[in-house]
């Protein structure tokens, strides 16, 4: 059962195109947390410049973002959808932060070892990453936050700083929890590893059909010949569990179990599948494209109230810490 009564907050980065693995990781979630929570969303425009340096390619990606928020379901009546650089008290609060969080403890963030093992530059930006998301969750005062297995490390940090925030200055800042979907906590991308954009290995539901065909034609697949039975925990295969029903899973499954069928086929079976999974969201995405303004206000209002949100917090904040006016 899905938690209710909560304010929720998550937030993507926009530095590439939206993957499945976004959607059944985190998105799918955030759609369900409407119904019957306080929750915000936003676009992480500030911590995409960890990895994009263009400001044309960065417009763009986080425009596709909001299609794509959008697209899968955001309502922005109901939840509250706003884009990171407006609503800049998060500096400030990520600066407070900073002040109590361990060298120790960003060290052993799995986020940028990955990344700087990946080959991105190791620039104090991406290290100093965790105390300006731990501000996106705490100006917000979010209860839980939604996000892909790889991003509960950071979730736990920023448990760890609103800790010692409040040890040191009273209790202003709320403890968050992370909510994971365990069954889909990492989507395999199409080379095996985690879907990621970082890593060119995504299935992208907003792609052109022929683009898309041509992502599922390159998953990775053992060389076991059409009559043999075939290993089922191969990436095509999780893939597929993803949009199957019970008893769609469950004759794959006893498919790779007898062979008789070649990987070709299943590729284009979930190629269809897809299609038809996405088909709305692929509608509403081509339909908000078309209306950039309309996201822009949609956007502007949402600052508007995450702004509204942030201020009471961080006076709050600056008056336990002493900042500000002596009296
Ligand atoms: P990417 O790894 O492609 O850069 P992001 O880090 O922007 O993706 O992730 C946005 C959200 O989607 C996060 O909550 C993240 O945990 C989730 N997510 C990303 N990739 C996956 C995946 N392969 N499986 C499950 N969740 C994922
Ligand atoms: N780090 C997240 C990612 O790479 C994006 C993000 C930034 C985020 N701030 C956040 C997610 C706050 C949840 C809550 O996907």
């Amino acid at each position: 059962m899905a938690p209710t009564g909560k304010r929720v907050l998550s937030g993507v980065q926009p530095s590439g195109e939206l993957h499945i693995g976004n959607y059944f990781g985190a998105i799918r979630q955030f759609i369900e947390l409407q119904e019957g929570n306080e929750a915000a969303y936003f676009l992480a425009d500030y911590h995409s410049m960890t990895s994009i340096r263009d400001a044309a390619e960065r417009r763009r990606v986080t425009l596709d973002l909001a299609l794509g928020f959008l697209a899968f379901g955001v309502d922005p009546k109901r939840s509250i959808l706003y884009r990171q650089s407006d609503v800049p008290q998060v500096h400030e609060l990520a600066w407070c932060l900073s002040t109590v969080t361990p060298m120790s403890l960003l060290e052993r963030s799995h986020a940028y070892k990955d990344k700087v093992a990946h080959g991105l530059p190791a620039d104090h930006g991406l290290f100093a990453y965790p105390p300006l998301m731990a501000a996106d969750i705490l100006i917000h005062r979010a209860d839980i936050v939604p996000v892909g297995q790889d991003q509960k490390q950071h979730v736990e940090m920023t448990r760890d700083m609103a800790q010692k925030f409040n040890h040191a200055y009273g209790d202003v800042l709320t403890i968050p929890e992370p909510y994971i979907y365990e069954s889909v906590a990492v989507v395999p991308g199409t080379d095996g590893q985690k879907m990621s954009k970082a890593y060119g290995n995504t299935v992208e539901m907003f792609a052109p059909e022929k683009a898309l065909r041509k992502q599922v034609m390159g998953i990775v697949t053992d060389s076991t010949p059409v009559e043999d039975p075939k290993d089922p925990n191969q990436p095509l295969f999780q893939l597929w569990n993803l949009m199957a029903s019970a008893e769609e899973r469950e004759e794959m499954r006893q498919v790779c179990e007898r062979g008789g069928v070649g990987y070709g086929d299943v590729k284009k079976r979930l190629v269809a599948r897809l299609l038809d999974f996405f088909a709305e969201a692929r509608e509403r995405h081509a339909d908000f494209s078309a209306r950039p303004d309309d996201v822009e206000d949609i956007l502007r209002d949402g600052a508007q109230r995450a702004s509204a949100g942030a201020a009471p917090l961080l006076a709050a904040v600056r008056q336990a810490a002493g900042v500000g006016p002596l009296s």
